[in-house]
């Protein structure tokens, strides 16, 4: 390449954009739903955060919007409370002084017009003092029966409208629907109201970053790539575990369960990273258009009796505490249904993964919080030892580990030494941790700035949601003509028929 030639000028430059930090224009963001513990614990951190790293600009401002009466003083109480109490990168005097001056809140509840019209004087007070310059988000962090409402009152009071080089956006947290006709009813109703380009869709493990990593593993390494296939690989687990309960969210998770709640976004995104072709690059469009070809490739297998498994924990001791069942605890109706524990099988239908089933499963009160993909590969073909003792398995095992312990193992055998030729598993380790020095930031960190920067690529789109309703509405319609879910003891691995799933194809769920 020639080192004068504008390509090369604009390929340096643009790896170099890459690397400097990118920081958030003037703006202002609107957060609906400020009290919830998301906003508590998540949202209002990840922004403070934000602020602390210097990437939000100095015009940047903060509105409140929720249901008590509370004045500026009260909700600088509140703000500051959560992140004294949850930021990632510490309290810090100078940061929060020029923070708190940029915080507004708006009283009232989500269908009250008075206190959208006081929120569009806000904005614009916020423009003119602030210098927030005409750049608004509203983030939904609300029970999405609420989004038609908001959406309407933002368009009703003009705050959806934007002067030309200004911009408003729309961040809306999952779930997305509790089923695709639901899903399509609420997209509609924003997308009345905001262009889909300016809709932001949150599924915060998007955000972290070993599973941004899992694209730079693929594609930025020769090793991995010519494995990846149906040759070489026997089956594909996919792990979200929990060892909490529900909590306090018996509103939002009863009825809801465990394949809505994490599968139906969290868990098909991961399918989809592991599963998907080269994107030609890294813009949303291209990203997306792979994720949703694997999406769109996903088949059921016909009998969903013996391919997937519920469970709901019951009432147990674990790690020395005697814990709840979960129709024991608040407001959970005693003959609820709903499944704390999910496990689906999921054929790929392409030439690359025909034949190689994933294994997906998440629930609560588990035996540990881990989340991880394990690439588990066929057993080699022949073996030229005669007297050959082979370890665990014999499998190679690829595992990412989004968390906790970031990081990449490799499972393969190994001479055990002094013996004649007895093969023990061992493994190879990557941990985040003690390879790099940077600290990694939280997924909301990333994500609030994406949005606030306008770039989209790890935002899911409305077809992605869509296909991922299709492929979990049938699993949902074949257990609500169920009984009630099979129990599970805490601090297990679920239920026995999550055993037994795997078990019938010789196979069995790895114990992470
Ligand atoms: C959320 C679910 O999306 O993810 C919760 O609604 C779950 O039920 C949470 O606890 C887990 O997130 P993380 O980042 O701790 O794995």
């Amino acid at each position: 390449m020639d080192p004068s030639s504008d390509d090369a000028t604009m390929q340096i430059r643009s790896s170099m954009d890459r690397r400097l930090p990118r920081i958030a224009p003037p703006c202002g963001l609107v957060v609906f739903g400020i009290t919830g513990d998301l906003a508590r614990t998540k949202l209002l951190p990840a922004i403070y955060d934000l602020a602390h790293r210097g990437l939000l600009n100095p015009a940047f401002a903060l509105t409140g919007f929720g249901r008590r009466e509370w004045d500026r003083e009260d909700f600088e109480d509140f703000v500051r409370t959560s992140i004294e109490q949850h930021s990632r990168t510490g309290f810090d005097e100078g940061t929060w002084k020029h923070f708190a001056s940029g915080l507004r809140f708006v009283s009232g509840s989500f269908d009250d017009t008075d206190a959208y019209e006081e929120l569009a004087q806000t904005v614009r007070e916020l423009d003119e003092s602030r210098g927030t310059g005409g750049n608004h988000a509203f983030y939904l962090s609300i029970p999405p029966k609420w989004f038609p409402v908001v959406c309407q009152h933002l368009a009703n009071t003009g705050l959806n409208e934007r002067q030309d080089s200004e911009w408003r956006r729309v961040i809306i947290e999952k779930p997305f629907g509790h089923d695709l006709e639901s899903a399509r009813e609420l997209s509609d109703s924003v997308s009345r109201v905001f262009d889909e380009q300016d809709v932001f869709r949150i599924d915060h493990y998007l955000g972290k970053e070993t599973v941004q990593n899992i694209l730079a593993m693929r594609f930025a390494n020769t090793m991995f790539e010519p494995l990846w296939n149906a040759h070489y690989v026997d089956h594909v687990q996919i792990t979200m575990a929990e060892d909490i309960g529900i909590g306090t969210r018996a509103g939002y998770y009863d009825g809801i369960g465990a394949a809505r709640d994490v599968i139906q976004n969290h868990l098909l995104q991961l399918v989809a990273l592991t599963a998907m072709e080269e994107p030609i690059n890294l813009s949303p469009e291209a990203l997306r258009a792979e994720k949703l070809k694997v999406l769109s490739a996903i088949r059921l297998p016909e009998d969903l009796a013996t391919s997937t498994a519920r469970g709901q924990y019951q009432s147990g001791w674990q790690a020395g505490q005697f814990v709840k069942g979960y129709l024991d605890e608040d407001n959970i109706p005693a003959d609820s249904h709903t499944e704390t524990y999910a496990a689906l099988t999921l054929h790929v239908d392409t030439r690359r993964w025909a034949g190689v089933p994933f294994y997906l499963r998440t629930g609560k009160r588990l035996g540990k919080r881990v989340t991880e993909i394990a690439v588990v590969f066929k057993r080699a073909s022949h073996v030229p030892f005669q007297h050959f003792e082979m370890g665990e398995t014999g499998h190679n095992v690829l595992v990412i580990r989004i968390q906790p312990d970031e990081g990449m193992t490799i499972r393969f055998g190994a001479k055990v030494p002094a013996t004649e030729m007895q093969v023990r598993d061992v493994t190879m380790d990557f941990g985040y941790g003690h390879a790099f020095t940077e600290d990694s930031p939280e997924a909301y960190e990333r994500l609030i700035l994406d949005a606030l920067v306008g770039s989209a690529p790890l935002f899911p789109d409305q077809d992605e949601v869509e296909a991922s309703w299709k492929i979990l509405d049938p699993v949902l319609d074949f257990w609500a003509q169920q009984g009630p879910p099979d129990q599970y003891r805490p601090g297990t691995w679920g239920p026995e028929s999550a055993h037994q799933m795997l078990a019938r194809s010789s196979r069995a769920w790895r114990l992470p």
